[in-house]
């Protein structure tokens, strides 16, 4: 019987119906202890990991019997994918099983801050009654910026299409779009810049796409649009970010990640209450619905290949 090791949360049931077709040892904070992870990594076939056990060439040296890595979610940038390969490892990511989720959290979030919902409640809580002293905008006809037209890239199309939002999308890698299909118009990155009112990023983080929105994107911004990042915190220059809000370049941001998680007092000491923004500890693509999916199809995927 194959021997599968889980060093992050996995769905029960679908934990369940693992234990009847593999040996599995379960450590949801096994991805904390690398030390341990090294020593143990020797006599499994199978890993199951999320995005915090980072499976690197010192670990993967030691997988002498690894063929299967399953991620419980999507960004690959925790795994070494190049290595896998060279040594034959399948790496199955849970591609779309999350996208609703993350969908679903932009459309929150930007709908909030347009309204500006944060610095709304911070007035009232305080007993400030802040009706006239602070405006906000209808989101409908506005311009929503696409950074990454991928499957999570296409749902929050979908469902902005829906908000009466106009779509740009910047993807070097779509040739086209069927607008038929979706009406969204594929950009550059210029063009986003100038026209959004805001912005959202669906990015892998890659040498590519590190730091890919910095003080000269900043600097292009014209509409001071909302920013948020649901991908992956590298992808933007936090520090760029907040001096961008300070000095009124943009107008809010949402931010799921970040470049140290959990977030480091460098980062929030910046954040004040009276600020428009909402920053969450990367849940976006984490939901009841989302997380049996996940696990489900990755459950599906290790069965499939070890038959
Ligand atoms: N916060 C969360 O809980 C959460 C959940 C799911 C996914 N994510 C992150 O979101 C990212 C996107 O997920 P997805 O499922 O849409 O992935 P995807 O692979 O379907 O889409 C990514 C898109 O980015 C494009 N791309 C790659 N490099 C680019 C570049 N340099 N410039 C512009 N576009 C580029 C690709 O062509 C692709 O279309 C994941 O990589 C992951 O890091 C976060």
């Amino acid at each position: 019987m194959p021997k599968i090791l889980i060093t992050e949360f996995i769905n029960q049931i679908s934990l369940e119906n693992l234990n009847k077709k593999f040996d599995i040892v379960y450590d949801e904070n096994l991805y904390g202890n690398k030390n341990d992870l090294e020593k143990k990594i020797k006599d499994y076939d199978g890993l199951i990991v999320r995005n915090k056990t980072q499976v690197n060439s010192k670990i993967l040296k030691k997988a002498e019997n690894l063929k299967f890595i399953g991620r419980l979610g999507v960004g690959l940038d925790n795994i070494d994918t190049e290595y896998c390969k060279n040594k034959n490892i399948h790496v199955q990511p849970a591609t779309g099983m999350n996208a609703v989720s993350v969908a679903e959290y932009v459309v929150s979030s930007s709908m909030s801050l347009i309204k500006k919902i944060p610095m709304f409640h911070n007035g009232t809580i305080k007993g400030e009654w802040p009706r006239t002293t602070i405006k906000s905008i209808e989101i409908n006809q506005k311009y929503l910026g696409i950074i990454g037209f991928g499957t999570i890239g296409k749902k929050v199309a979908e469902y902005s299409l829906k908000n009466g939002l106009k779509i740009l999308a910047y993807d070097p890698y779509v040739k086209e779009i069927n607008n038929k299909e979706i009406d969204v118009k594929l950009s550059s990155l210029n063009e986003i810049y100038e026209k959004s009112d805001i912005i959202s990023i669906h990015l892998p983080l890659t040498d590519e796409t590190k730091y890919m929105i910095n003080k000269s994107s900043f600097s292009q911004m014209k509409n001071k649009p909302i920013i948020i990042n649901t991908s992956r915190g590298s992808i933007i220059n936090e520090s760029d970010l907040i001096e961008a809000y300070h000095k009124n370049i943009i107008s809010g941001f949402a931010l799921d990640v970040f470049e140290k998680e959990p977030i480091e007092s460098e980062f929030y000491s910046k954040i004040k209450p009276g600020m428009n923004c909402i920053l969450t500890p990367h849940i976006s693509g984490v939901t009841t619905e989302s997380n049996i999916r996940v696990s489900d199809y990755i459950v599906k995927k290790i069965t499939d290949f070890f038959n």
